[in-house]
């Protein structure tokens, strides 16, 4: 049975993740708007990702006999004013996660969770790929210049992801 404690701080978790799912899909129809076809698939797969994340949290609270409990979604911007400042939002708000991630895990230990904390450490690992991911696109952008002319190969690279 998982503490009172541990629940309410992964139930808030499976919120974040669900707010990272609705601002990288306002980032992706951002990108539709702008014609960048590519962003705006990666983006959309990502949005999915986090959606998958927070029903990772969602189903560990069942498993360990807690309760759920979804709070509101807070809204998100609509507008970027270019493409590398979503991806410099994108990078930032990975670095943010990876602190509500670490602070967890700090909780499991402190509560002598070792479950909470045995399934924390897939997050661990999935946070050093995603900041590696956000800041590589953002070193893509600012290597060919942050000008929507410039964006169409890396805009084509993106698009690849599946
Ligand atoms: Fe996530
Ligand atoms: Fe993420």
């Amino acid at each position: 049975m998982i503490s009172k404690t541990m629940e309410d701080a992964i139930n808030k978790q499976i919120n974040r993740e669900l707010y990272s799912a609705y601002l990288y899909l306002g980032m992706s129809a951002y990108c539709e708007s702008a014609n960048l076809k590519g962003f705006a698939k990666w983006l959309r797969i990502q949005a999915k990702e986090e959606q998958d994340h927070a029903l990772k949290f969602y189903d560990f609270i069942i498993a360990r006999g807690g309760k759920i409990s979804l709070g509101a979604i807070e809204a998100t911007k609509t507008k970027w004013a270019s493409t590398g400042k979503i991806f410099e939002e994108v990078y930032a708000h990975e670095q943010k996660v990876t602190g509500m991630i670490n602070a967890l895990v700090e909780m499991a230990a402190k509560e002598k969770d070792h479950a909470s904390f045995e399934m924390l450490q897939w997050f661990v690992k999935e946070q050093v790929e995603e900041e590696e991911n956000a800041s590589a696109i953002l070193a893509q952008i600012n290597i060919v210049g942050d000008v929507p002319g410039h964006l169409f190969c890396l805009d084509h690279e993106l698009g690849k992801r599946e």
